[in-house]
């Protein structure tokens, strides 16, 4: 579980086509840098997620962090309290040659987080 109050980004994530709600990265100590499907607790609402933990080597500026783009769940974020169970490790980070691309695997990555938490539900 990673927990922590949702911070400004670089808004690149916008721009990509998946916003994100992003935490300072110390909210995941011990946590494997990668790309997780995940469940979003906020604002008492609970929702899939995709996570990036790392560097986010293709838009390198700006410390690592942890981004989250919550899925079904569209409101301003800024400043509520996040917590992200990771169900899955989903793959590594990687450089992509075009941020068109970026957006092409974070597509595919949502599909693979809603398999993921609809066989997470109830628990
Ligand atoms: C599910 C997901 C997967 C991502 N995978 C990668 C990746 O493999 N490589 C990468 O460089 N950035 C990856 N990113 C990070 C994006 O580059 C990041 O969202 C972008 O830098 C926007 O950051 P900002 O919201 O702080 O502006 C991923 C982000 C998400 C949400």
């Amino acid at each position: 579980m990673i927990v922590g109050r949702v911070a400004h980004g670089k808004g690149q994530g916008g721009k990509i086509g998946f916003p994100t709600a992003n935490l300072p990265i110390d909210c995941a100590q011990g946590v494997e840098y990668g790309v997780y499907a995940a469940r979003a607790i906020i604002k008492g609402g609970c929702y899939p997620a995709v996570v990036n933990v790392g560097a986010h080597p293709t838009l390198p500026e700006g410390a690592p962090s942890v981004e989250a783009h919550i899925l079904d769940e569209s409101a301003e974020l800024y400043g509520e309290e996040l917590a992200l169970e990771l169900l899955a490790y989903l793959r590594s980070e990687r450089k992509f040659e075009s941020v068109a691309q970026l957006g092409r695997q974070i597509a595919s990555d949502v599909d693979a987080a809603r398999q993921i938490c609809a066989r997470h539900i109830g628990e």
